[in-house]
């Protein structure tokens, strides 16, 4: 199974990704920031780095367009979103709608969209959580692939629960790619 995660940030969810038993099938890593500190990860592990950005296109639709095309050539079977600020819509979907897959710091159903790690915190809730899904049209919603609880204690800052939760991030996203490319092995 052949990978590509798209990133455009610190890339500590990738980082998970390349210590782990699927770094083999990690194929290409794109950004859609030329800055992300990702990329430098993804090089130092010995990956190919890709940025694509999107004021260089002339429409969203065409920006979809172009990456969809792009993993398309790299013969890319799975993709990861992991910390992804960029929704992809009918034009990339049309392509790897089933193959894209999303990582969210939230619960299936709760905050949706950006923030979601703050906005859980403000509420006063007790516990948020982490979850991987299936990318759909609609924002953070999709088949859920796997969940994992997030303990929100009273005395926490948002910077310790950002803390819990991204530990709590990349384990759930290491064992649902590795179940993934698991399953394929064991259908081959
Ligand atoms: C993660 O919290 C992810 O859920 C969110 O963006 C963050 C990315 O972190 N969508 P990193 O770039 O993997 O460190």
């Amino acid at each position: 199974m052949k990978i590509a995660v798209l990133i455009s940030g610190s890339g500590s969810n990738l980082q998970a990704l390349l210590d782990s038993s699927v770094r083999e099938n990690i194929q290409l890593v794109v950004s859609n920031k030329a800055s992300a500190f990702g990329l430098e990860r993804a090089r130092k592990a010995g990956v190919p780095t890709h940025s694509m950005l999107k004021a260089d296109y002339s429409s969203r639709d065409i920006y979809d367009q172009a990456v969809a095309e792009y993993l398309n050539q790299q013969a890319i079977d799975l993709v990861v979103l992991a910390g992804w600020m960029h929704i992809l819509g009918a034009r990339f979907l049309d392509v790897f709608q089933g193959q894209t897959i999303n990582l969210h710091p939230a619960l299936p159903g709760q905050y949706p969209g950006t923030h979601a790690i703050e906005r859980a915190l403000k509420d006063g809730v007790e516990r948020t959580g982490c979850m991987v899904h299936r990318v759909t049209l609609e924002v953070d919603v999709g088949e859920v692939l796997g969940v994992s609880e997030v303990e929100i204690k009273p005395t926490d800052t948002l910077a310790e629960l950002e803390e819990r939760m991204h530990s709590a991030e990349h384990r759930l996203l290491v064992s649902v790619v590795e179940g993934m490319v698991k399953g394929v092995q064991a259908l081959s």
